[in-house]
């Protein structure tokens, strides 16, 4: 059974190795992550994390909607990430941290909101994880769910099939966030995007 250091290790070497040129592979992204920050309905000023931020593709446009005046928070596990973050000078658009999203340096119900790209198949007990990231959100807040090809495009790319027990499927993702304290207000897979938001309950 992997405990949580074994968790921690696979991922910064998963993500380690790939850091350097994860840019690189991804070239086209930047609109998508734009266009997918502008639905959180952020307004000048508020106070957002993005949890799992690996190089910081989300900071530039959540510091642009926020402005000077708002926070913005990046965590990520892997220091290799967050170095080619640095690199890419995205360090200048949000606080980077060196953080396990289980267990977040951040106050209770201190943020406005929550962008996870790519990060929730990576997270160890989802439920329990996802609870983290609403303990950080004010009620009201928002969480969105990321990524910049939708699932049945990015199992083609890795090679896989969709199986049912995807917990990115809708029918599985409305009752685990539901137990996470978040209620799922909007769903979206197509092969452009995988858009999952939902509100922090009071
Ligand atoms: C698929 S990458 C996505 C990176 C970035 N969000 C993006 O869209 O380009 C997943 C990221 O989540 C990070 N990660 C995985 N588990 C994590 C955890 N428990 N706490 C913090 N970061 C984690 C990895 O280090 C990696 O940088």
């Amino acid at each position: 059974m992997p405990n949580m250091s074994d968790d921690h290790t696979h991922v910064q070497e998963f993500f380690g190795a790939r850091a350097a040129d994860w840019d690189a592979r991804f070239p086209d992204d930047g609109p998508a992550y734009a266009a997918a920050v502008a639905e959180l309905g952020l307004r000048e000023g508020d106070r957002v994390l993005d949890a799992g931020c690996g190089t910081g593709r989300a900071l530039t446009p959540l510091r642009a909607t926020v402005g000077g005046s708002g926070v913005v928070l990046g965590a990520d596990l892997t220091p290799a990430m967050l170095q080619a973050a640095v690199r890419a000078g995205r360090d200048r658009d949000g606080q980077l941290l060196l953080a396990d999203v289980a267990a977040l340096p951040v106050r209770s119900c201190s943020l406005d909101a929550v962008f996870g790209a790519g990060l929730i198949s990576h997270l160890p007990d989802p439920a329990e994880n996802l609870r983290e990231l609403a303990r950080v959100v004010r009620p009201g807040g928002i969480l969105a769910l990321f990524h910049p090809i939708g699932r049945a495009a990015l199992a083609a790319r890795q090679g896989r099939r969709i199986t049912p027990e995807d917990l990115r499927a809708e029918p599985n993702l409305r009752p685990l966030l539901a137990g996470s304290g978040w209620r799922m207000t909007s769903y979206v897979d197509e092969d452009a995007r995988f858009l999952a938001l939902a509100v922090r309950e009071g």
